[in-house]
Formats: structure tokens, C-alpha cells, sequence
């Protein structure tokens, strides 16, 4: 049984453990791929930045965006060590078509509306990368103490991340965005079983 609390977060579908294990055959593809979306996550945060949502911005904004884009760097720090500690080298290019296709949820132009999605989006990819987190966490124990160490610290981080984008979400509307955020976790349950296998922190089994 996972030590990790999976349990609290809302998503719909769970990541088998088999998923961790196939993952951890190629660590550099895994922690290339990582490395990107850490780096990714840090300009997320840093462009929400930009994007208040009223102006002046909510009290937090500002404070919660700097937080998450320096744990983000951070992450992407240590991350980046790792790999090139192993012997790899963040690739030039990166894709992810499990982010692009929950960004195609987003309703881009409609001012609020588009501030709330972001933001939930936002909230969705912090949820999945620690489920996959706590996954990591577990199959690696006892096999990679390295990577157990890693997997087992960013689980906590992202934890807190998932929280703060739910939260901001919630302070910008007057409207419920319980709809939305449902409405979200099912396309977003759907989006992740469609993504075939590789060694990629989105993929699936
Ligand atoms: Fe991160
Ligand atoms: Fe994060």
C-alpha cells in the first residue's frame, strides 16, 4: 500500500503502479522529459504572473505565482543535475500532447473565464505529476535510492502546488467553479488514458 496519500487527490482515474515500473526503465528519456515540464511549470507561473486577473491583482497572486515559479526552478534544478549526473542532456525541443490537449480546454478570450481555466488546467497537471510522483516514489524504493529521495520530496511540493492554483481559482470568480473543475477532472481522466506509453511523466500504461 502507497505511503503516499493518492487517496486525497480528486482525479477520476488512477495510474496503475505497473505504469512507475515500466517508466523507471529509462531514466535519462524519464528525467529528460521531467526536466522539461519543470521547466515549463516555472514559466506557467512566471506568465500568470502577467496575467492578472483583476487589477490590482488578488492580495496572494503575486506571492503564491513568485512561490510556485522558484519551487519550479528549483525543481528543475535538481532534476537537471540528475540527468547530467547520469550522463544525459535536456534535449532542445519537448513535447507534451497530455498538456496541449488540456489547454484546448481552456476558454481562451473570454477574459475571467479564461483566468479561471488557466488556472484549473493548472491544477490538473500539478495533480497528475503527483500522483505519477508518488508512483515514482514507490516503485523506485529499494531500487534507486537517488531517485526514491527525488520522487518522495517533489510528491510534497506539487502536493502544495495543486492546492494553490485550486485556491486562486476560487478567489477570482464570485461564480462556483465546482461545474467547471468537475467538468475538467472528466475530460482530464479521458486525456490521460489516451496517451500511449513512453518513458514521459504523461503517458500512459
Ligand atoms: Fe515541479
Ligand atoms: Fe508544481
Amino acid at each position: 500500500m502507497s505511503t503516499y496519500t493518492i487517496t486525497e487527490l480528486p482525479l477520476l482515474i488512477s495510474t496503475p503502479l505497473e505504469w512507475a515500473t515500466k517508466v523507471l526503465a529509462d531514466p535519462i528519456d524519464l528525467l529528460n522529459d521531467h526536466a522539461h515540464l519543470e521547466k515549463k511549470a516555472a514559466n506557467n507561473a512566471m506568465d500568470m504572473l502577467n496575467r492578472w486577473p483583476t487589477n490590482p491583482p488578488p492580495a496572494s497572486w503575486v506571492a503564491n505565482m513568485i512561490h510556485v515559479a522558484k519551487d519550479e526552478v528549483e525543481h528543475l534544478h535538481v532534476v537537471n543535475k540528475l540527468l547530467e549526473r547520469r550522463g544525459g542532456v535536456m534535449s532542445k525541443s519537448h513535447k507534451n500532447a497530455y498538456a496541449a490537449a488540456l489547454n484546448g480546454l481552456i476558454r481562451l478570450g473570454e477574459g475571467h473565464k479564461e483566468h479561471v481555466d488557466r488556472l484549473l488546467v493548472s491544477a490538473l497537471i500539478e495533480c497528475r505529476s503527483c500522483e505519477r510522483f508518488a508512483l515514482l516514489a514507490e516503485a523506485s524504493d529499494g531500487v534507486d535510492d537517488e531517485l526514491h529521495h527525488l520522487y518522495s520530496e517533489l510528491w510534497r511540493s506539487e502536493h502544495g502546488h495543486y492546492a494553490v492554483f485550486l485556491e486562486m481559482a476560487r478567489l477570482i470568480t464570485s461564480e462556483s467553479i465546482d461545474e467547471r473543475w468537475a467538468l475538467f477532472l472528466e475530460e482530464e481522466a479521458k486525456i490521460i488514458q489516451q496517451q500511449p506509453f513512453s518513458c514521459s511523466m504523461h503517458g500512459w500504461v
